[in-house]
């Protein structure tokens, strides 16, 4: 791994806010490594060792990090759109000696597939993320993935995917479980920290104070949607041209969705 030391936000110890970040994930997550292992599975099974991912929503390159280590000759091209999460994982991790590129762009803005800078790719993964984009900007990222992947590569999401308006028994059952286990007294017993302590936490780090203030502009323009289904994942992926689609993993509603292009 390439590590570097932080420069322009100097002196930050970014290693020490992504094992932070890591830890609080795995909170929400606890089979986290589990599924990042299932989804890695299927490159190893289905692509050749050089491959190009995309890592989408990447935050500070979970996957990107993982997968490097994993597949030496493999490159991936980190995408998000906040600039703290940017600056953690260019500062954790740097460029894997140019193995991993990072870009910052906008999934529901037209244009991120031409900043991504690849003209097709092998597989797109990512992780806890896609739920924050709406219906209509999930299919429109869907069928541009459609048609960014190759024909044979892959589609991986690892995310909660709710069930359907069919099935309320079953989703209110779920989700019940779920917010008991990520309620704050959870967090606490388990002495870990939430998400929003981590903000507040890495947010008294003076030397991040202007990064934090332009995450603050972006998100200003931004609401939380209500989370696309699984229902819906699988339509789109089909509309976008991807032939085979299943759950590969479970555990409640967190799946591991592979879509075959
Ligand atoms: C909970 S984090 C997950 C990060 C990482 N994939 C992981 O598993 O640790 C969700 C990420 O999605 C990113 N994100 C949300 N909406 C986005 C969008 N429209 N475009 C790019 N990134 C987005 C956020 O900035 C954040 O970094």
């Amino acid at each position: 791994m390439a590590a570097r030391a932080a420069t322009d936000e100097t002196e930050v110890d970014w290693q020490h806010w992504l094992q932070r970040w890591d830890a609080q994930q795995a909170g929400y997550v606890p089979e986290r490594e589990e599924r990042f292992r299932v989804m890695f599975d299927v490159l190893e099974a289905l692509l050749p060792d050089d491959f190009v991912a995309l890592d989408l929503a990447c935050g500070p390159g979970a996957i990107s990090q993982r997968l490097l280590d994993r597949f030496l000759r493999a490159r991936c091209v980190a995408i998000d759109f906040d600039p703290v999460m940017l600056a953690l994982g260019q500062g954790a991790l740097g460029t894997y000696d140019g193995r991993l590129r990072w870009i910052d762009a906008d999934l529901a803005e037209p244009g991120w597939v031409k900043s991504a800078g690849e003209a097709a790719v092998d597989a797109a993964l990512s992780t806890t993320a896609l739920h924050w984009l709406d219906a209509p900007e999930l299919v429109e990222v869907y069928r541009e993935l459609g048609a960014l992947i190759r024909p044979g590569g892959v589609f991986l999401n690892g995310d909660n995917m709710d069930f359907g308006p069919d099935l309320p028994t079953v989703q209110r059952f779920v989700s019940d479980a779920r917010d008991r286990a990520w309620s704050d007294e959870s967090f606490a017993a388990r002495g870990v920290e939430t998400a929003e302590q981590w903000w507040e936490a890495l947010e008294r780090e003076p030397a991040v104070a202007p990064l934090i203030a332009e995450r603050a502009r972006r998100l200003a323009a931004k609401q939380r949607p209500a989370s696309p289904t699984f229902d819906l994942h699988v339509g789109a992926l089909h509309s976008a041209g991807f032939r085979e689609v299943a759950t590969i993993w479970q555990s409640g509603t967190d799946r591991v969705l592979l879509a075959v292009r």
